[in-house]
């Protein structure tokens, strides 16, 4: 059965590490697991990457399309139809990011970002959400790469981690807060047995 998993957090909340432990685990079970990550993950969507972390600033309502822009052909190209051959896709962020950042650190509004959002992706939204929940200021200490979006500092942060805290109460069959700060196969057992 397909499943599409989304993995959320704050910068530095360690999504990446997650994923690719979570990916060993499902392959294990003897799952064909793709990885994706956005922004990027096509053609396109990797020159847009480079606009939106490397690039010169922009409105916020520039900044939120270019998302859906780079989201909504990585749905068409991978994600849409690795889903149809029945594998597992995990995605290191989704929609749900834009909703956080520019719904709501940006300040552009939770549902106008939903809309657009879900306009562009035809469908193509993630089962489960698994936010990596952890202090900003600890996940900001231990962030490697800072971008022009991750180099927004602790309040934007704060403001990020508040949408994703109340996403997951208003959705709690979809969004789930996963409480980051401990060992990495913990925190992977406790997402393996949130998918079954
Ligand atoms: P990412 O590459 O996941 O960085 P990190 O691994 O450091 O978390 O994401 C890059 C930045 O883009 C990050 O600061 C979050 C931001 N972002 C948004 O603002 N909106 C979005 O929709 C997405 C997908 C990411």
């Amino acid at each position: 059965m397909s499943l599409y998993l989304a993995i959320e957090g704050v910068d530095g909340a360690g999504k990446s590490t997650v994923c690719r432990a979570l990916a060993d685990a499902l392959a294990a079970e003897g799952r064909v697991v793709r990885v994706v990550r956005e922004p990027g993950g096509t053609e396109v969507g990797e020159q847009i990457r480079q606009i939106l972390l490397h690039g010169e600033d922009m409105t916020p309502w520039a900044e939120a399309l270019l998302f859906a822009a780079q989201r909504a052909q990585l749905a068409a190209e991978v994600i849409g139809p690795a889903l149809e051959r029945g594998e597992v896709v995990i995605s290191d962020r989704s929609y749900y990011s834009s909703l956080a950042y520019q719904g709501g650190a940006r300040g552009l509004g939770i549902e106008a970002v939903r809309t657009v959002n879900e306009l562009a992706l035809g469908g193509v939204i993630p089962d489960l959400v698994v936010v990596l929940w952890t202090d900003p200021e600890t996940a900001l200490a231990r962030q490697n790469v800072i971008d022009r979006i991750g180099g927004e500092g602790a309040q934007f942060q704060r403001e990020v981690a508040a949408v994703y805290e109340k996403v997951a109460a208003e959705n709690p069959d979809r969004v789930v807060l996963v409480d980051a700060s401990r060992p990495v196969d913990e925190v992977v057992a406790q997402i393996m047995e949130l998918i079954r």
